[in-house]
């Protein structure tokens, strides 16, 4: 079968790699792709937004099962659009990628199906936003931006004055634009937080290994929120025990109210979650993979995707034998470009990834790469994901470590910590 993934990130070199593995796979094509996914499978250069072209170019290549990446496209109705003319597609509908697109319709739902989550309210009217923190009591509370916004339009306060900044910056400075039409002001929780993602066809669920992603920049979860400096798994926070509670109290009620809102969700559900002492609650939902998270994930994954991926296009994931794991955990470590995730600059040679090739148990996953004469050159912010297992968590982060260390290029930097918490007692 032919294959196409839309994206350009380390989670879409994972996707690839992991896919071109099928013995059912024949041609693997990635749209736009990158340098990494250029070695792996074959780049297009259609971007992963322009649905018109996507359908044409899989019509005219016999693509037997496309799979989208990023949130974007999905929220634009990519998969609609593909399935309009009868293409098969992994991925929510637009309808469904809602529960990303809006987390006033995630709050609302969640409340509905009586899944845990932080309190809140949404507001509309800023004036009223404004006066609802003004009366409450000075303590922390996190404010919101409805629609997607690339991962920034969550602020977290400590108290009333930088809920206010936040509120000024969303709705005076429209730092989100229209993303913040909408504002969700939620109570503050306190834990530790963990990803939980499930494979689902709307009525069946297969629930993925625990795993935590690194939001924040630096070391000890200090500095600005990135897309992710780093991801492990499983999350040993999350026991077999917990990951069973989740599965019956987020995300089963989760699947069947979407189906009573009569948006049948099809893709990769995906739970942020805080570990809270009331138990877990969740934070967000995603409706992909999670980048970085895929990496290690499939690094780990042992049965073959494309089974699962076809079974879940097909709403056969019932008639799925039981996912089969490696034992052995694995980290990823981001190496990303100076200043990120403020601005940064492109064009760097990436030097020493031959050498990081040679260390055992390792992968190198590119994201922000591009092949410029044949040389590899830096082209984003999360430029590169290594990704190794070990027969422990700390040799699958020394492992990934020592491939970090092959490898450089002007002001490269990534954190130090990967990983630490899954080892504290
Ligand atoms: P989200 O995009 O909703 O996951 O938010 C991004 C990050 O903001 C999360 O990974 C958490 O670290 C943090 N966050 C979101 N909501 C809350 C909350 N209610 N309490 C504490 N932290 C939160
Ligand atoms: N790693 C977080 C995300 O993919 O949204």
């Amino acid at each position: 079968m032919n294959l196409l993934i839309l994206g350009s990130g380390g989670r879409e070199h994972a996707l690839a790699w992991k896919l071109a593995q099928s013995p059912r796979a024949e041609r693997v094509w990635v749209a736009p792709g990158n340098a990494g996914t250029a070695q792996d499978a074959e780049n297009v250069p259609i971007a992963e937004g322009d649905a018109p072209a996507l359908v044409k170019f899989a019509k005219e290549n016999a693509v037997g099962l496309t799979v989208v990446g990023p949130e974007a496209p999905l929220a634009a109705g990519v998969v609609d659009a593909f399935q309009h003319e009868g293409l098969r597609i992994f991925g929510p509908s637009r309808a469904a990628a809602e529960l990303e697109a809006s987390k006033v319709f995630c709050k609302d739902l969640l409340r509905k199906a009586d899944v845990p989550s932080a309190d809140y309210q949404t507001f509309t009217d800023p004036r009223r936003a404004l006066a609802f923190l003004q009366q409450r009591e000075d303590a922390p509370i996190v404010v919101k931006a409805d629609g997607l916004a690339a991962g920034k339009g969550v602020i977290v306060c400590a108290g009333r004055d930088e809920a206010l900044d936040a509120l000024n910056l969303m709705v005076n400075q429209r730092a989100f634009g229209d993303a913040a039409n909408r504002i969700v002001i939620e109570e503050r929780l306190h834990g530790q937080e963990a990803s939980v993602l499930a494979v689902t066809d709307g009525k069946t669920i297969l629930t993925l290994q625990p795993a935590q992603d690194h939001k924040p920049a630096h070391d000890g979860d200090t500095g600005p929120n990135t897309g992710g400096m780093g991801a492990y798994c499983p999350a040993p926070l999350v026991d077999d025990e917990k990951l069973h509670w989740i599965e019956g109290h987020v995300l089963v009620p989760t699947i069947h109210a979407m189906y009573r809102a009569r948006r049948p969700f099809c893709g990769v559900l995906y739970a942020g979650l805080m570990m809270t002492h009331q138990g877990p609650k969740v934070l967000e939902f995603n409706v992909r993979f999670g980048d970085p998270e895929c990496q290690p994930l499939l690094m780990r994954l042992k049965t073959d995707l494309l089974d699962v991926l076809d079974a879940a296009v097909d709403g056969k994931l019932d008639q799925l034998a039981p996912l089969e794991w490696d034992p052995r955990p694995a980290v990823c470590v981001v190496m990303a470009s100076e200043g990120y995730p403020g601005g940064y600059t492109k064009g760097h040679v990436i030097r020493g990834l031959g050498d990081a090739a040679k260390v055992a148990d390792c992968k190198v996953f590119h994201a922000g790469t591009k092949l410029v004469e044949g040389a590899v050159v830096t082209a984003g912010g999360r430029v590169l994901g290594i990704t190794a297992l070990g027969d422990n968590i700390a040799r699958a982060k020394l492992q990934a470590y020592t491939a970090v260390k092959c490898i450089r290029w002007p002001g490269a930097w990534c954190r130090k910590d990967i990983a630490d918490k899954a080892m504290m007692p």
